[in-house]
């Protein structure tokens, strides 16, 4: 049985995994170790990541944390058949990073140096929880860069086929529970801290608009000619996400309540728990509306959630009345696997040592890749 140690630094954790083989296909992938060192509280203060000190941090991290997953796993270096790392996308020098790191150990143990694309990484980490997901699947890839929508089918050679069939027309998921924790003065990063505080909240206090995608856009097919064509626009247009209207209305909210009460202090509790639980409200809507309405027009037999906000309680409660009522098997990580990881990336290296795809010494990190 193969043995890979993944390394993930695309963004703010340093993590590094030690995956293995099981040889059942039913459930190929065994995580040995799992190991993340958050920089959480190092950006906190900025109130979002700076990029600058995500890599420095990274540089100061990667050899402990390595050595831990090695350690937990029980693993030594001479065991390793590979060396797998997020080549991106993310931010470069977080990338960067990694990738030497990832490169300096597969040149001096001699194994192969796999390259991983961080949203395959996401999408792997339905597999480590779950086993093998029943294709045609559409998954939602939900995080603080992408929102993005994918048909995922089998290839022949055992790796999967990826079709962006919708993604978001301005900001991510993640990104708006972001900013509307910085509107809200709640802290960072925002999507646990509004899963929470949404608890105590009405989630039908505040009419937040729901985007509806009408006009014409860049990822729109442009063929208007025939029906065909004509049908595939209205379709495009119905897969895809937007949350820039939604941030934008919070802060109008945020801003009368604050004239009404004649302060600029902070809103009472109830009503910040109320604006949180209205707003995730609809942003988990648009998310599960499309998710659903896509796996019914691509013919899906599985949904899938992944990526850092798949980690959202009402995202998952939701997700699952709603695929029980329509009968679609749905596949979600857990908390440890929604948010960034390496051992998603080790999984999707064996994927890909599997069938060969490694890479040579000459290996870069790439800020915007395309899965
Ligand atoms: O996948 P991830 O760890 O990093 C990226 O690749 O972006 O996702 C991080 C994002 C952040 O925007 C964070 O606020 C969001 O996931 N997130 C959540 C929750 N936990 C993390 N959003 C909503 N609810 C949560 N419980
Ligand atoms: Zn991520």
């Amino acid at each position: 049985m193969r043995v890979v140690l993944g390394i993930e630094t695309s963004c703010d954790e340093t993590a590094a995994a030690v995956v293995s083989e099981t040889g059942d296909p039913n459930s190929p992938w065994r995580v040995c170790s799992n190991v993340v060192a958050s920089q959480i509280n190092l950006h906190r203060e900025w109130g979002g990541v700076v990029p600058e000190l995500a890599s420095r941090q990274h540089l100061r991290d990667i050899c402990g944390v390595v050595e831990r997953s090695l350690d937990s796993g029980n693993v030594s270096w001479s065991e390793l058949d590979g060396i797998a790392v997020t080549q991106g996308p993310g931010l470069v020098g977080s990338l960067l990073v990694g990738v030497a790191f990832a490169k300096a150990v597969s040149a001096s143990l001699d194994v192969p140096l796999i390259p991983v694309h961080h949203l395959a990484g996401h999408i792997e980490s339905l597999v480590v929880e779950n086993g093998q997901v029943l294709t045609p699947a559409v998954v939602l890839v939900v995080s603080g860069g992408h929102t993005n929508l994918y048909l995922v089918n089998d290839k022949s050679d055992g790796r999967f086929d990826f079709r962006l069939i919708g993604r978001t027309r301005d900001d991510a998921a993640g990104e708006a529970f972001d900013k509307v924790a910085t509107l809200l003065d709640l802290g960072y990063p925002g999507g646990p801290i509004i899963d929470r505080i949404a608890r105590d909240g009405n989630d039908e206090a505040v009419k937040f608009p729901v985007a509806r995608m009408t006009h014409s856009d860049r990822n729109a097919s442009p063929d208007l000619s025939t029906p065909v064509g004509i049908a595939e626009t209205r379709r495009a247009r119905r897969l895809e996400f937007s949350f820039s209207g939604l941030k934008t209305a919070v802060k109008r909210h945020v801003q009368k309540s604050h004239e009404s009460a004649g302060s600029s202090g902070s809103l009472p509790k109830g009503d910040v728990a109320d604006i949180c639980a209205s707003f995730q409200r609809v942003v988990v809507h648009s998310l599960l509306d499309r998710m659903f309405f896509a796996a019914q027009e691509f013919g899906a037999r599985s949904v899938g959630i992944a990526g850092g906000v798949a980690a959202n309680s009402r995202l998952r409660s939701e997700g699952m009345v709603r695929a029980s009522a329509l009968q679609f098997p749905l596949f979600m990580p857990s908390m440890d696997l929604a948010t960034d990881n390496a051992a998603m990336i080790g999984a999707a290296g064996l994927r890909l040592l599997r069938c060969g795809k490694t890479a040579q010494l000459n290996l870069n990190a790439t800020a915007s890749l395309d899965l």
